[in-house]
């Protein structure tokens, strides 16, 4: 185990240390390459420390270098120091993170991390929270809580009764709610398509004044960042008359709650806090390692009501037992990685980081715009919409910029328009990545440009 361990980490190293010196994407031949990670299932026992080469081997160059600093596809972070290496000790405890009997530091870390994003966030303390893969699974279980609460309220009871002749909740969310959103509402049987879809204005946040009736068994989906402009929907106002109305709003704050952390950037939050429920990402901004959201709800009755489960074989406890708040009941300990990667930054940390991305997202649109190319958003966050001119040119930029291997950025529609998206997510992205990938974006644009001349 320990040579094994010490060639691992060895390997590792390795990776992380030339993760700057390499491309982006992996080459076609190194993903053609992961056959060799095929064939049939050996019959018999085989040595690890041969596995664990072969997986570097051939793994490793079909990597993308996402933890590098030039990745700016989708809304991806890197892994800080802390949060990796806490990672690895984390793997090595190999805990199960469902009960306090379990795992007596799994349950007192996420008791810990959900004090501290809660201040960090600037939510009551008395929100319950549960420690899930993403905002996915986030946005899925902060609803299911949701679900609970409003049907409770005409003594429906949806966990027991199901919703086959339950009464009817009405479902409000902005045209541009992330595709996540709704598959959680399809996985709760709300509904993609059952829902009330507002208009929004041209960054993409909702139009408060189009709103329909809201009333005591409305749910209203509002966003902190949206995932293509980063734009924030109204909440003040939404919520102001959500409250009025006795509806539920829950916000899918995947990144764009993060910006709370800052006071350059706090005004974009304003009124988030208001709500009845918040997801979140920590794999993405917070920049620990994969897979990790959390869902926050105002009144811990409702998420537990929603999530919890009881068999004589499971110990009581008066504590907070971690699987009364996840649709899980087993799973790894991922507040580890969390607790390290907040210890290690602190508030000053967390804020340096958001506010070097948001610079570096300036910089970035400055500098196209300079060299006359359309910025199409707003950029009051991380992210950045660039168009190369007509839709073809935009998407080839695209393409080449991608095998290109400097750096890596994906494409998107944004209201009518073919855009390249970038997003700066990561604590390893410095000043210069952002230099080294705007020269070669801007040389593969203009080279596009003179061959279409
Ligand atoms: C606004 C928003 N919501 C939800 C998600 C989905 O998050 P995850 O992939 O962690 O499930 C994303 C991902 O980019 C997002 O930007």
């Amino acid at each position: 185990m320990k040579d094994l361990l010490t060639d691992s980490a060895a390997r590792s190293t390795r990776y992380l240390a030339g993760i700057r010196d390499r491309r982006v994407a992996p080459s076609p031949e190194d993903i053609a390459r992961l056959e060799v990670l095929g064939g049939p299932l050996p019959r018999s026992v085989s040595d690890p420390a041969h596995i664990l080469a072969l997986l570097d081997e051939i793994g490793s160059p079909a990597t993308v270098a996402t933890t590098g600093g030039r990745y700016f596809g989708f809304v991806i972070g890197g892994a800080l120091p802390a949060s990796l290496a806490a990672n690895w000790l984390a793997g090595a405890w190999d805990q199960n993170g469902a009960l306090t009997v379990m795992s007596p530091v799994a349950a007192k870390v996420e008791e810990i991390v959900l004090s501290w994003v809660l201040e960090l966030l600037g939510l009551p303390a008395s929100c319950a929270g549960g420690f899930v893969t993403g905002t996915t699974m986030a946005n899925f279980t902060a609803l299911a809580a949701c679900r609970n609460a409003l049907l409770e309220r005409f003594g429906w009871n949806v966990e027991e009764d199901g919703l086959f002749g339950a009464p009817p909740i009405k479902v409000v969310v902005g045209e541009e709610a992330h595709v996540s959103l709704l598959k959680a509402l399809s996985l709760l049987g709300l509904g993609r398509s059952r829902v009330i879809s507002v208009p929004t204005d041209k960054q993409g946040r909702i139009r408060p004044e189009a709103l329909p009736v809201l009333d005591d068994r409305t749910l209203v989906c509002i966003q902190a960042g949206n995932v293509n402009s980063g734009a924030f929907d109204p909440a003040q106002q939404i919520c102001t008359r959500a409250r009025e109305a006795g509806a539920w709003v829950h916000v899918d704050g995947a990144f764009g709650l993060w910006a709370a952390v800052s006071p350059r950037y706090a005004e974009l939050v304003d009124g988030f806090s208001l709500a009845d429920s918040w997801a979140i990402d920590c794999h993405k901004w917070l920049n620990v390692p994969y897979d990790s959201g959390m869902a926050i709800v105002r009144k811990a009755q409702h998420l537990r009501d929603a999530m919890s489960l009881n068999a004589a074989y499971l110990p009581a406890s008066n504590l907070r037992e971690p699987c009364h708040y996840t649709p899980e009941a087993s799973r790894r300990a991922r507040g580890i990685e969390l607790w390290a990667a907040l210890r290690s930054l602190g508030r000053e940390g967390l804020r340096d980081l958001i506010e070097r991305n948001c610079h570096q997202a300036r910089v970035c649109a400055q500098r196209f715009r300079g060299a006359g190319f359309e910025v199409l958003n707003d950029v009051v966050l991380n992210q950045v919409l660039v168009s190369f001119g007509r839709a073809e040119e935009t998407r080839r930029v695209i393409a080449e910029v991608q095998n290109d291997g400097t750096c890596w950025c994906g494409g998107t529609q944004w209201r009518g328009h073919t855009a390249m998206r970038i997003s700066f997510s990561s604590w390893a992205t410095t000043d210069e990545d952002v230099e080294r990938s705007l020269e070669a974006v801007l040389r593969i644009a203009s080279t596009c440009k003179l061959a279409t001349t």
